[in-house]
């Protein structure tokens, strides 16, 4: 694949950072946009759920979430896509400006809020695909559904017969109460109606159902979280969200913008929650790291911290779509020098052993 980014990167990043976006979902949805058609190392394979990934790299969830690029970013290399937050009836998202670059930190700072086209657009989107290569949803609430739990029921409902797996998303800071639901009551009561309404759906082989954590919690929201996603029988969590938090060093003006913060800054402190999550659960539920990979070292400190999968978002915005490619090889020579033969063989791999790693495949 030809590198256009040193030159098409720039100039993206002279327009406003939402601009830029749009642009670059016009851009790939024109098919003008680069494809990368070298085959995964088959040592970055991945099965899970039933699931063969080609390669642990994804697209994590705000990237693409009206389901507009999603075969366009696979074509670049991407292992899977997560389309979406989608909410059930379409929503602007809050007033701009709200998204921030922060190009010295490489991080962004955004409060969209849920801005999307709503589920019959999305739906009728992915029902066009050929549907080819992984997909998922992630599915959020609109803002001013007072029952949460009505709105990714039908988010699910609508779904499931469309993709490969399913994401609640409860970890958003941008739509007011949606944290509190990452709650030990509140959470094993919404994760019920969730597992009720993927069962309704009535597919045969129903999609995985996964949560979306933020990086925010307390120790205790922690342990309640790990306890409830076993208990309720989904089947892996996303770690995770963009942060509230602030680490020093960010420019004072823009650090002041409310948001999620996304990028390198927060790779520390989700790699973090990922180690535990991995610990608290024992290994028995896939974990997919996300959160501040700008590098394979990066990605490989995901996956030994206990990440089955990987997303990014906020570097490709930085780096282009060449950091996929760049990830891969990256990561082939980072298993090979540990002696790894397989990836699923490094997944976990900081932690002493724990009886029932992540296996090959959890979908018995
Ligand atoms: C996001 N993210 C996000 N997550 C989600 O579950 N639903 C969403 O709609 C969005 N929207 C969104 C917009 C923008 C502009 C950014 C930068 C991020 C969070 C994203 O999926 C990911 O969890 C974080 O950004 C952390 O990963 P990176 O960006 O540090 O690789």
């Amino acid at each position: 694949m030809i590198d256009l980014y040193p030159v098409a990167g720039p100039l993206l990043r002279a327009l406003d950072p939402e601009r830029a976006h749009d642009v670059t979902i016009r851009l790939l949805r024109s098919g003008l946009a680069p494809a990368d058609r070298s085959a995964d190392e088959p040592m970055l394979a991945q099965r899970l759920w039933g699931l063969d990934f080609p390669n642990p790299v994804g697209l994590a969830a705000g990237f693409d979430k009206n389901a507009v690029v999603p075969d366009a970013m696979l074509r670049l290399g991407f292992g899977f896509v997560e389309v979406g937050s989608v909410t059930p009836r379409p929503q602007p998202g809050n007033p701009r400006p709200r998204v921030f670059r922060l190009p010295e930190q490489r991080a962004l700072i955004n409060r969209y809020g849920f801005n999307n086209d709503g589920l019959d657009a999305v739906e009728a989107r992915l029902r066009a695909r050929a549907r080819r290569g992984i997909v998922g949803a992630n599915i959020g609430k609109n803002k001013d559904t007072a029952d949460a739990a009505d709105d990714y029921a039908a988010g699910i409902a609508r779904l499931a017969p469309l993709v490969d797996y399913l994401v609640v998303n409860v970890s958003s800071p941008n739509t007011p109460g949606l944290r509190a639901l990452q709650g030990r009551a509140p959470l094993a009561a919404l994760l019920g109606r969730a597992m009720e309404a993927r069962a309704r759906a009535g597919s045969d082989r129903p999609p995985p159902l996964l949560l979306k954590i933020a990086p925010d919690l307390t120790p205790e929201d922690e342990a309640d979280v790990a306890e409830v996603a076993l208990a309720s029988g989904i089947d892996g969590l996303v770690v995770s969200n963009t942060t509230v938090a602030r680490p020093a060093g960010l420019p004072p003006g823009i650090a002041r913008e409310a948001g999620g913060l996304s990028g390198a800054p927060l790779m520390e402190a989700s790699t973090g929650l990922l180690a535990r999550m991995y610990r608290l659960t024992g290994g028995r539920m896939p974990l997919v790291g996300v959160g501040g990979i700008s590098s394979a070292e990066d990605a490989y400190a995901k996956l030994r911290a206990g990440a089955s999968l990987l997303q990014l978002y906020t570097a490709l915005v930085y780096r282009g779509p060449a950091l996929v490619a760049e990830l891969k090889r990256g990561l082939v020579r980072l298993l090979r020098a540990d002696g790894f033969a397989r990836l699923a063989d490094a997944v976990g791999a900081d932690h002493v052993r724990i009886a029932d790693p992540v296996g090959a495949d959890h979908r018995s």
